[in-house]
């Protein structure tokens, strides 16, 4: 089940996991979408399938301010537009050539992308500290029940047992995963981010045998 995140949004990534001038796979409810960054550090939202012959635009690559398929070339701005076909360097692509992109917001140091026009911004992670992400092959209701805890509107699963420094923001994703970026309650000192990274991954751990005893219930 996929959390109700404030409408359409999804936080499909930490900021920090996207330096500027790459691009990374990344899922929402649609399917994977490449997500990337430009060299002067504007995030993007790019359907994951070039209008030219079908490639992959995640395994592409950042150039400036476009991203470019990595199998003949093809240029697309941040709008979706294409700006350039190395094949005919004095042609200006028609307007019609255009790959789909997706609403971006960064917020927190986390990284959201709605599927269509979200009615407000992005839920306010106030007090919270991106650590790291993990996927995991359990689904929300395993997570919660290895959590003693209910996700939040937002998508926010506090553990009962670590409720003050530690804070699960799950995500369902289009193959069958669940991304969990953890979050830390405060700016937390190195030994209580290690701290906080091995409770998360007893509670992943726990997250899959309950999965695992489900399906095989
Ligand atoms: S498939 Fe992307 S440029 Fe040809």
């Amino acid at each position: 089940m996929q959390p109700d995140t404030a409408g359409s949004w999804t936080p499909v990534a930490l900021s920090a996991d996207l330096p500027a001038g790459t691009v990374m796979p990344a899922h929402i409810p649609a399917g994977t979408i490449a997500l990337w960054r430009s060299e002067s550090g504007r995030p993007a939202a790019t359907a994951n399938r070039c209008p030219h012959r079908g490639m992959s635009l995640s395994h592409g690559f950042v150039r400036g301010e476009s991203l470019s398929c990595i199998y003949h070339g093809w240029s697309y701005a941040q709008a979706g537009n294409c700006i350039r076909i190395p094949a005919h360097p004095g042609l200006e692509p028609p307007e019609t050539i255009r790959a789909k992109t997706f609403t971006v917001e960064e917020a927190g140091g986390v990284i959201w992308v709605a599927t269509d026009e979200p009615a407000s911004k992005p839920p306010l992670l106030d007090g919270l500290t991106p650590l790291r992400s993990m996927t995991t092959d359990a689904g929300l209701a395993a997570i919660e029940a290895a959590a003693g805890a209910k996700a939040s509107a937002e998508g926010l699963v506090v553990p009962v047992e670590n409720a003050d420094t530690l804070c699960l923001l799950v995500s369902a994703r289009d193959d069958g995963q669940t991304l969990i970026h953890l979050l830390t309650k405060g700016e937390a000192n190195p030994a209580a981010r290690i701290a906080a990274s091995h409770v998360a991954e007893n509670l992943r751990r726990a997250a899959e045998v309950l999965q695992k005893k489900e399906i095989a219930a």
